[in-house]
């Protein structure tokens, strides 16, 4: 365990069967159709790449980089996309995969401007959901776990860009963030 490291919530190998789960249920909810994949970088990498290797789907992929101006002063929200779609999503199905769900204000708005280029389905997979932070309406289709309002890093999730390469979800000492 690494040093900074207080406590595993997930360890790399219960994820691992939750993705597969979660890979087998969307597998059977598109069988017959194709699906693109839509990973929001950095912190859904590891997610999802461990995903589509177990989605026996016609799969494509594709990225996005968004930052949420979002908060609790501020209602509306809004996403500013610094890295965009490299291609239209018309008629296609679209899964977005995020690492975790926390006042929604993100996804929230990524929906919203997706949904304006007319894709033919499109939904949320998230690893994480931190339901006590919501700030607005907004559900996962797809989610791997529900955790505590707790600050967690590992398997893509950063504090400060660290950690993100660790195998299992934890929580730092709490000296590592003050
Ligand atoms: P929100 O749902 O718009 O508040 O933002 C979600 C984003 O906040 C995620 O994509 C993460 O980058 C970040 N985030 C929220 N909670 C955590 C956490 O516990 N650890 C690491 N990043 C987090
Ligand atoms: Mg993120």
């Amino acid at each position: 365990m690494h040093s900074d490291v207080q406590r595993i919530l997930l360890s790399g190998e219960e994820i691992a069967e939750r993705v597969t789960e979660i890979a087998e249920k969307i597998t059977r909810d598109y069988a017959g159709e194709s699906v693109l994949m839509v990973g929001i970088l950095r912190g859904a990498v590891v997610f999802f790449a461990e995903l589509v290797k177990k989605i026996d789907l016609d799969l494509r992929f594709d990225f996005m980089v968004v930052s949420s101006y979002g908060n609790s002063t501020d209602s509306s929200g809004e996403v500013r996309i610094v890295k965009d779609l490299s291609q239209p999503i018309e008629g296609m199905n679209v899964i977005i995969v995020e690492d975790i769900i926390d006042t929604g204000y993100t996804l929230k708005n990524l929906m919203k401007l997706l949904r304006t280029r007319n894709p033919k389905s499109l939904k949320i997979c998230a690893l994480l959901d931190k339901p006590s932070r919501r700030k607005v309406e907004l559900e996962g289709d797809y989610v791997g776990f529900k955790v505590p309002n707790e600050f967690v890093v590992g398997y893509g999730l950063d504090y400060n860009e660290k950690y993100r390469n660790l195998p299992d979800i934890c929580i730092l000492k709490p000296e590592i963030y003050s």
